[in-house]
């Protein structure tokens, strides 16, 4: 790796202890207004002090945070489909290399769709996004996107990984699974996880995220089960206290509860 890419790449996986807590707000680029990410910039604002990176994409970065910030920025260089849409494996890199470099982002991220009709093209797309990246000194973020009617196990997602690794990407989001640890084993890059549709309880999604660091994540690359909840701040304060500070889940739901007392229902419900 050269100087700019292992800086860069230091933004994104902390190396005072090769972790990270990555806010995930790109939802919109195939669901449109996502409940509780209807207006970006109100659900950004309480939680970007808190993240270590944020993902999101061109349109959402200029229009909802703070140039000023100095949290890095994954930007989302894929799209093209939306949720009633043809194939959402029909993705395409929908941002050009220059256009972030002028943005000053840290890291790109883009889905791979293993296994579905568009694979081939997306996996392309990847190694392509790679070329670009290694020639900037931009590491890649490969998302591995499963399809709704796909095994989310980890025969598939070892499978989606190592090829996501094999292509290139620095780092590889993936979700978790039933013997998570041989998804990790196989994988050269480190991987962190999406938190998934939002969970019945704040607990459950700290226990994924223990398990997950137990297992081997590098971290989370998280959305809904933060800005979903009732508490967002209160939440990635605990997410993030699994993450860098090892607590236990316990811990961690203690912290969740004494934050939320400090935090007024999350804003993004009173628009
Ligand atoms: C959408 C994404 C999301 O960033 C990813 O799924 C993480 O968000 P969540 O924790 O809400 O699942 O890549 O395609």
């Amino acid at each position: 790796m050269d100087w700019g890419m292992k800086n860069r790449f230091s933004r994104i996986i902390r190396p005072n202890d090769g972790r990270c807590v990555m806010l995930a707000v790109d939802h919109g680029y195939f669901l449109g207004p996502t409940e509780r990410l209807e207006v970006p910039y109100k659900t950004i604002k309480p939680l970007l002090p808190f993240a270590d990176s944020i993902m999101l994409t061109r349109g959402i970065l200029r229009t909802s945070v703070n140039p000023s910030t100095d949290v890095p920025i994954v930007l989302r260089v894929s799209g093209g489909t939306s949720i009633i849409g043809e194939d959402l494996s029909k993705e395409t890199i929908t941002t050009s290399i220059q256009e972030a470099i002028k943005l000053n982002v840290s890291c790109l991220a883009l889905s791979i769709f293993v296994g579905s009709k568009y694979e081939h093209q997306t996996l392309v797309n990847l190694a392509n996004l790679v070329d670009s990246g290694e020639k900037y000194g931009i590491p890649i973020l490969a998302v591995t996107a499963v399809g709704k009617d796909m095994v989310r196990d980890a025969r598939y997602l070892a499978l989606a990984c190592r090829i996501a690794a094999e292509l290139g990407a620095h780092v590889v989001k993936t979700y978790y699974c039933e013997n998570f640890e041989t998804v990790v084993e196989g994988c050269p890059v480190p991987i962190i996880i999406a938190g998934g549709k939002k969970l019945e309880k704040e607990i459950d999604a700290l226990e994924l995220t223990f398990k997950a660091i137990q297992d081997g994540a590098a971290g989370v690359d998280m959305g809904r089960n933060i800005w979903q909840s009732d508490f967002p701040v209160a939440m990635i304060k605990a997410v993030k206290s699994i993450v860098h500070e090892n607590y236990s889940v316990k811990e961690a739901y203690e912290l969740f509860n004494k934050e939320k007392k400090k935090e007024h229902k999350n804003p993004a419900l009173t628009r």
